[in-house]
């Protein structure tokens, strides 16, 4: 329990100034293509899996007509692979002509009329990560590009940066340039993501830049995948932790809930971590086929309204024993989310108990607290005092997520 303390004094003096560009307020939410439809761009072999216009609109119609809009994912992102190979004669990006037919406009506009926000992609350097046009030489022309469109989020790679030096001017620029379209547009970035194995990265100076970086691998649709995020988010929590708050977030990746990768265990461990970590909320999976578990789980009220906290703090593990791992997130209103995860990969349930003290620096269920379990199903515990201990058993690679709200 020792690291709480040190770990606390750090949350309460951190201050650090956000991009000003009034959105993000909370983590910001919706859909991107990356990890679920890759760089598919042969329509002729996988019309409705390669990236093009059809699978933008599709994915829309399903976001507004199945309650995805009103959960709160209001993001429909592209990644990289939506570009013609050459930019026009005017120097512009275009969209390739055969799989965006209508263009970026038009699918803005399409996506606009289901109350939705369109995301595009490109990179810093001269060459996207799958080789298309990047933006470099092209930063102010490429914000208005985007701006002139209706788009409403960049994400912004880093691959074919030059040097660190060009990848943070470049990650600079583009923010200011996005300013001077006078649109508010989301700007994801990866700058300490590319940063890290050469340089420590300065997240007040990324934090005024961004509304959200990638610190870390790109998520696959595996355990392996989502295990090494955590473990990565925690070892790391003294330096990135303080610095989140409303206008900029660490963003672990995408949630792959809904694919194949996944138990139902480990889906309920993402989600439940996802808004622990005062997460963006990023879906990467077909919409248009997905599990009515996946869609109860993904469209969960109780975690949506934990990741979406308005107080804005992410959440931290506090302790690891063993195979298990309890984390918790101050929430608004002198509330806590509280995770039990056990990351034991043989056997079957386990119960770990602990002490309600142990929470919030002792403020969490002082003097007595209501405790309710979100995920993986939802049932109330009733009233505790301080001195109570918990019980809860949980499976193997599984979370059990808690709301503990002092009384
Ligand atoms: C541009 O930056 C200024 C100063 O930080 C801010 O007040 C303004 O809202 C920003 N505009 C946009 C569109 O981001
Ligand atoms: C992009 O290409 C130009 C021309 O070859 C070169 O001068 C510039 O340094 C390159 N930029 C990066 C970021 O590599
Ligand atoms: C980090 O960036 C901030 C804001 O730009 C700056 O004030 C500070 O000196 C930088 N810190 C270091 C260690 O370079
Ligand atoms: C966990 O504790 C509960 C309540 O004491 C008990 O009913 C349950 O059997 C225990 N589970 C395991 C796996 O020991």
């Amino acid at each position: 329990m020792a690291a709480a303390v040190p770990l606390l004094c750090a949350l309460l003096l951190a201050a650090a100034a956000a991009l000003e560009n009034g959105v993000a307020r909370t983590p910001p939410m919706g859909w991107l293509h990356w990890e679920r439809f890759l760089c598919g761009t042969d329509c002729t072999a996988q019309p409705r899996r390669c990236v093009s216009e059809q699978l933008f609109t599709e994915m829309a119609d399903v976001m507004a007509a199945e309650g995805w809009r009103e959960a709160g994912y209001q993001y429909l992102c592209i990644d990289d692979c939506w570009a013609a190979p050459t930019r026009d004669e005017r120097g512009r990006l275009r969209a390739d002509p055969r799989r965006f037919p209508g263009g970026i406009r038009r699918l803005a506009d399409y996506v606009h009329a289901r109350g939705l926000k369109l995301g595009i992609y490109s990179d810093v350097g001269n060459k996207t990560c799958a080789g298309f046009p990047g933006s470099y030489g092209h930063y102010e022309l490429d914000a208005q590009t985007f701006a002139s469109w209706g788009v409403d989020l960049l994400k912004f790679d880093g691959c074919n940066s030059g040097s660190l030096e060009l990848l943070a001017e470049g990650y600079r620029r583009m923010s200011l340039a996005l300013n001077k379209t006078g649109r508010p547009i989301v700007y994801s970035c990866e700058w300490p993501f590319y940063l890290r194995p050469m340089q420590q990265p300065n997240y007040t100076e990324i934090k005024q830049y961004c509304n959200h970086w990638r610190n870390f691998f790109d998520v696959y649709d595996s355990w392996n995948s989502i295990k090494s995020i955590l473990e990565w988010t925690a070892l790391h929590q003294d330096s990135i932790v303080k610095i989140a708050g409303p206008g900029g977030w660490n963003d672990p990746d995408m949630l792959v809930i809904g694919n194949f990768g996944l138990s139902w265990d480990q889906a309920v461990t993402q989600m439940a971590m996802w808004a622990i970590m005062a997460a963006p909320l990023f879906m990467s999976n077909d919409l248009r086929r997905i599990s009515p578990e996946a869609k109860w789980l993904l469209q969960n009220k109780e975690v949506i309204a934990i990741n979406q906290d308005p107080l804005g703090r992410q959440g931290y593990r506090i302790t690891k024993d063993k195979n298990f791992e309890l984390w918790e997130r101050p929430l608004s209103g002198r509330a806590y989310a509280v995770a039990v995860l056990y990351q034991q990969e043989i056997g079957g349930p386990q119960n770990f108990s602990f002490s309600l003290a142990f929470l919030g620096n002792g403020l969490a269920c002082n003097p007595a607290c209501s405790v309710r379990q979100i995920l993986p199903s939802s049932r109330d515990w009733g009233v505790h005092n301080w001195v109570s201990s918990l019980s809860v058993e949980v499976n193997p690679t599984g979370t059990v997520l808690l709301r503990v709200a002092a009384l």
